[in-house]
């Protein structure tokens, strides 16, 4: 039952923390509650004029109706009939309270309405992932990851690219040998690595030859090889590094036993090709706790079904075959600061939704600024640790493996 109507005397309205105001365009933009779209909400937006806009503005849930009216220079009329639209279930854009707000409250950060709907289980995903012919901008659109997302220089990474980090992590080159790279993506990360490797001895290997033609443009003289990670077309002890970054959770898995199947695959071939003394790091997003643990849970961030990987099965694997095998948070291994901003995840998907070809990156607002090209106010960046522009990087893990 809908309550008494708000009184603009002692009732304070204030704006959401999700919705955008375009003073270029005179547009305020909004999720809409009920439609979901991969990775968020769909958006819209409603014209708005230059007196509504100071009413948003000034309706910081501290000023009453009848004061915000005041301060914007705006009749009271104008006021309740922007709340009125706001306050709607269809739009829930803002508030009016009873009392006046006295800290930060998250709840007007959130919609209430319908769960999105779970992904349909892709029946072959090695055909999907063959079909991938989007290779610039498919981590920018469909398959962010954690390395996209941090692939430009960022303060989470001390100045430092994802790439950087993670080969100061590693420390594993300049030692000479063959580096195997599984599942490149676009080769962003092999490019950031391999001026430390031996850049003719770093090989990359995907399924899908759209990416790898990506990859190739990226690192010009490094050989690569169409080919299945599950099936790695070397001989036995003959990799000396072996990195698959965010990749097996593209490996089959089953839901019905709990097993990462695929991934358990590629451990064994990993068992089969590294040299003595030979290192492998494969990241992913799952979780580290013990076999007895529940089955991989399937993803609802991207727009084609992945599942997480249980981390301590893969190490048990790996440990049975005669590898060292140590599982790491990813964000302790790189050393992230999860205190640093980066742009919120509705407000990335807000401002795709006007237009903006903005890539999938963690954006900072001093990065932000120069590439965004318009003025947009209500921007909220948050700590890493909250959801961005890429995957949270508190659910992703590392496999460090050593054949020793
Ligand atoms: C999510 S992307 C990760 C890309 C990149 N490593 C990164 O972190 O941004 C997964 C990559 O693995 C490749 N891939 C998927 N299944 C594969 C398989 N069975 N064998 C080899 N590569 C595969 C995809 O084509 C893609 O390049």
């Amino acid at each position: 039952m809908p309550g008494p109507p708000p009184d603009p005397e002692s009732n304070f309205p204030v704006r959401g923390q999700l919705p955008l105001l375009r003073p270029d365009r005179g547009e305020l933009w909004f999720p809409e509650p009920h439609r979901h779209l991969a990775g968020g909400h769909a958006w819209s937006s409603r014209p708005i004029s230059d007196g509504e806009s100071r009413a948003w503005k000034a309706a910081d849930g501290r000023t009453t109706g009848r004061k915000v009216a005041e301060k914007a220079r705006v009749s009271l009329g104008e006021v309740e009939g922007l709340f009125a639209w706001a306050t709607d279930p269809s739009v829930q854009a803002g508030q009016w309270r009873h009392s006046a707000l006295t800290g930060p409250d998250p709840g007007l950060g959130r919609l209430v309405g319908p769960p999105r709907e779970p992904n349909v289980q892709e029946p072959d995903l090695a055909a999907w992932h063959r079909a991938i012919a989007d290779g610039p901008i498919h981590f920018d659109r469909v398959e962010t990851t954690v390395a996209h997302a941090h692939g430009l220089p960022h303060p989470a990474l001390a100045g430092r690219t994802y790439g950087e980090a993670l080969a100061d992590a590693l420390g594993w080159w300049p030692e000479p040998g063959l580096t195997l790279e599984i599942g490149p993506g676009d080769g962003e990360l092999a490019a950031a690595i391999r001026p430390r490797a031996e850049p003719a001895r770093w090989i990359r290997l995907d399924l899908s030859p759209g990416l790898l033609g990506e990859s190739g443009r990226r690192n010009p003289g490094s050989p690569g090889i169409v080919g299945d990670a599950t099936a790695l077309p070397f001989g036995a002890g003959t990799i000396h590094r072996l990195v698959a970054n965010e990749m097996i959770a593209d490996l089959p898995s089953d839901l019905a036993t709990g097993k990462n199947t695929g991934a358990l695959s590629l451990v064994a071939e990993i068992a089969r090709v590294l040299i003595r003394g030979g290192t492998a790091f494969l990241s992913e997003f799952g979780g580290a706790d013990g076999l007895a643990d529940s089955p991989p849970e399937p993803t609802v961030q991207l727009d084609h079904p992945e599942v997480s990987v249980h981390f301590e099965h893969l190490a048990h694997a790996a440990r049975a075959l005669g590898l060292e095998a140590h599982v790491v948070r990813l964000d302790e291994l790189l050393g992230f600061d999860l205190g640093a901003r980066q742009l919120w995840r509705p407000h990335f998907a807000g401002l795709r939704a006007m237009g903006s070809p903005l890539p999938a990156r963690a954006w900072t607002p001093e990065t932000l600024a120069p590439v965004l090209g318009f003025r947009v106010d209500g921007l909220r960046f948050v700590p890493i640790s909250e959801p961005g522009p890429g995957p949270l990087v508190t659910r992703f893990w590392a496999l460090l493996l050593k054949n020793p």
